[in-house]
């Protein structure tokens, strides 16, 4: 794919890498390509200095929600390298979404190509200090104007970059997680397995709802008997109980997450006991009542390993660990981030140098 280049005029300050947060600042340029039906597909891929699109007020994405996304990072290697983390997952898992939502996608090659001539144009705003990365974030919307309902015949893939620290305003400590009892996140037959907008902005309700008792994040029940655990908000979850980790399974209503898959490889070549099955929320509070339940933890690219210290389920609170972060989730944060950083052996051949 060739990509067109149009510099910006002036480049923005960096900000200070201390207080970064998730999301507040945008690198100088984005990548954008269109996708035409009367065009024959993909065509004008470009990168442009990053700044306001021009819509229809009729543009379908803002009537029926055709939208999809991903979220990965890259780092600064100790050589001083750029490095991603399995890359041609997200790439994957775009397509996936893509096709549940009607959306032509692009090929594995082409995204990765995207991705990383973007993040070589904006390579000195990838940022060094501890806990830092540059976040970037592909996403996909129908751009034809009209009201009627039907896949659209034209699209954007655009590209932006936030260089960013910690998702969690806790940082890397425990969080406090709500599992929802009334609304749901996803039905079998639904979106779950995407990552579509749609998705979160029926989960903001319950989110509202966590906050407001001083929860930080919602642990979603499965939809059709709200009976089962499955993800949070912005995260996969795993919980120890006694010597095995226990996840939900990917069936079409949770996220296929990369950190997901990543840590259990890594569990299971520890010589973890792992089983990806439906947990009983009543098993999993009857777990944390009695110690069972050692650990929890969250698995996501934003949040990383996220330590989970507190449980509420209809009005019971139960603390994990006394609230503290557990060994096995220190563990997998220390050599995932040790991986994806380029500070420990690669041995499963993860990352993926931007040359
Ligand atoms: C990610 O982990 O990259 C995500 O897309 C989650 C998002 C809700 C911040």
């Amino acid at each position: 794919m060739e990509i067109r280049f149009e510099k910006a005029k002036t480049l923005k300050e960096k900000p200070d890498q201390s207080a970064l947060g998730f999301g507040k600042y945008y690198t100088d340029h984005m990548l954008i390509v269109d996708w035409d039906k009367d065009q024959g597909g993909w065509h004008d891929a470009r990168i442009v200095p990053y700044g306001p699109l021009q819509l229809e007020p009729s543009t379908m994405v803002l009537h029926y929600a055709q939208e999809t996304f991903e979220g990965l990072k890259a780092y600064r290697n100790p050589k001083g390298e750029v490095q991603l983390f399995r890359p041609e997952m997200n790439a994957k898992r775009m397509q996936e979404s893509n096709k549940r939502l009607c959306m032509p996608y692009l090929e594995v090659e082409d995204f990765i190509q995207c991705v990383e001539t973007l993040v070589k144009t904006e390579q000195d705003w990838i940022p060094t200090a501890p806990e830092t990365s540059l976040y970037i974030r592909p996403f996909m919307f129908a751009t034809e104007p009209g009201v009627g309902v039907h896949p659209a015949t034209s699209y954007k893939f655009i590209i932006i970059l936030t260089p960013v620290g910690n998702y969690y305003p806790e940082g890397v400590a425990p969080v406090k997680i709500w599992i929802e009892d009334e609304y749901v996140r996803a039905v079998k037959g639904g979106t779950g397995f995407t990552k579509c907008g749609g998705n979160y902005a029926g989960s903001l309700k319950a989110q509202e709802k966590a906050e407001a008792h001083g929860y930080t994040q919602v642990l979603w029940l499965d939809g059709n008997e709200k009976k089962y655990v499955e993800e949070v908000g912005s995260m996969n979850i795993m919980f120890l109980i006694n010597d095995t980790v226990v996840t939900a399974p990917t069936e079409g209503t949770v996220l296929p997450g990369v950190t997901r898959d990543s840590m259990l490889t890594l569990l299971r070549d520890w010589g973890y006991k792992v089983e990806e099955r439906h947990l009983d929320v009543e098993d999993l509070m009857e777990a944390a009542r009695t110690g069972a339940l050692k650990e929890a933890w969250g698995t996501g690219t934003a949040a990383v390993i996220s330590p989970v210290g507190q449980l509420c389920y209809k009005g019971e609170e139960c603390k994990i660990n006394n609230f503290e972060t557990g060994e096995l989730t220190q563990k997998l944060y220390d050599t995932l981030t040790g991986i994806q950083w380029g500070k420990l052996e690669d041995k499963f051949n993860w990352t993926r140098i931007v040359k």
